[in-house]
């Protein structure tokens, strides 16, 4: 069986799905819905949709009926579809986009992308500008992201920089002379939250200058290794603005109120012990090692089930929007769940029978 999603595009940085489609080998065509670009206008669609998606995976993959029940409420409810089919087959499940596995490492404008085993190294390349996030750098990185999401292979991303800027924060030449109208209807920045969904986790190797963007955009990642050059800083205030991209959210999650409220008013830098200390960074490596660690990191972490990590990453990234009880709950059913993968089964029998286990991410 084949599950596809077929991708139509983007509309202001967000994607536009036509349709999903399972095909069972030999057997009936079921065209779950009829995806339209209607969706995408819609926040609250748009969350509907990639929690269907979300649990329609889980259902096809782990024949959760678990997933099978909670998605067919809001999906038939919001005209999603009409049914949706229970699927106890033997069956392998590929998700496709309009990128089929293997096409992100490709050449880029502003990014390099290479394999390094299971893990993509995504490389911001723009050094005469400090890799100062312009459009074309981010529309790379959600290209590249999506197309590395639809591969199988890849079980973890390292991004990181040069070795003198990670990113010297978004494109001030670019964005100086905008009014407030364009700012606010294009939603200036709204796209750079793709990295943030991105499933598969991140760990950002950090050298040089880590500022505004470039900090906003490594707190998307998962993880983050600094090397000793390292510096951090939210400077918005120097250039008339605040922070645009998480800056004042998620930099207060990770430092606490006092330290995100010094950096972001003063517009001064932290260096990465500091950073180490405060709890921004995992750990302060030399900078010649900074992408080794990174990667060795990554290559561990995508030696693991690959749905085991991606729910491992959504639960833990739950923390920063549930309360207390609410995320146990969260936890909790995602733990259930995982007991309906080969790889739950896999993972104790060999600790039982005392060798290496071999996760199939099934
Ligand atoms: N946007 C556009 N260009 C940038 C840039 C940025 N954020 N940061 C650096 N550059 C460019 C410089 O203009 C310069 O280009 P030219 O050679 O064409 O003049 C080149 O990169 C090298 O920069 P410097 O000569 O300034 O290098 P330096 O070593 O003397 O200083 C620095 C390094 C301290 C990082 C300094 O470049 C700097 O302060 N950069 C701006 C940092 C900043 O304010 N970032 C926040 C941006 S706003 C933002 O990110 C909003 C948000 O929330 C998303």
């Amino acid at each position: 069986m084949t599950y596809s999603v077929q991708h139509a595009g983007h509309v202001q940085g967000h994607h536009v799905f036509k349709r999903v489609r399972i095909r069972r080998r030999g057997g009936a065509l079921y065209d779950v819905l009829a995806y339209c670009s209607a969706m995408i206008s819609s926040p609250v669609r748009r969350i509907l949709f990639i929690q269907f998606l979300f649990l329609f995976t889980l259902h096809t993959s782990t024949h959760s009926m678990l997933a099978r029940s909670i998605l067919c409420r809001p999906a038939v409810r919001y005209g999603l579809t009409s049914s949706i089919p229970c699927l106890r087959t033997n069956c392998q499940m590929s998700l496709m986009s309009t990128a089929p596995a293997g096409k992100w490492e490709k050449e880029y404008d502003f990014i390099l992308a290479e394999k390094k085993g299971k893990v993509a190294l995504l490389t911001l390349n723009r050094p005469k500008a400090l890799n100062a996030l312009c459009n074309g750098i981010i529309q790379d990185l959600i290209d590249a992201t999506t197309a590395i999401a639809a591969d199988d292979t890849v079980g973890a991303i390292v991004l990181t920089g040069s070795t003198k800027a990670f990113a010297a924060g978004a494109d001030i030449k670019e964005m100086k002379d905008k009014s407030f109208v364009q700012a606010f209807s294009s939603n200036m920045f709204a796209e750079w939250g793709h990295i943030a969904r991105v499933t598969k986790p991140i760990v950002a190797a950090v050298n040089g200058y880590a500022l505004g963007g470039g900090c906003e955009l490594m707190m998307m990642a998962d993880i983050v290794i600094a090397g000793e050059n390292a510096k951090f800083g939210q400077p918005e205030i120097t250039l008339g603005v605040i922070p645009g991209c998480g800056g004042t959210q998620r930099l207060v999650r990770a430092i606490g109120k006092s330290k995100a409220m010094e950096l972001v008013l003063t517009g001064g830098m932290i260096d990465a012990l500091q950073a180490e200390r405060d709890g921004l960074v995992s750990k302060v490596v030399p900078a010649e090692k900074t992408v080794d660690v990174a990667l060795e990191m990554a290559t561990k972490i995508a030696s693991f089930s690959l749905p085991v990590a991606a729910a491992a990453k959504e639960t833990v990234n739950a923390a920063f929007e549930l309360n207390l009880a609410e995320g146990l709950r969260f936890e909790r059913r995602i733990f259930h769940s995982l007991f309906a993968l080969q790889d739950q089964k896999e993972g104790m029998a060999a600790f039982v029978e005392k060798r290496k286990p071999t996760f199939t991410n099934t």
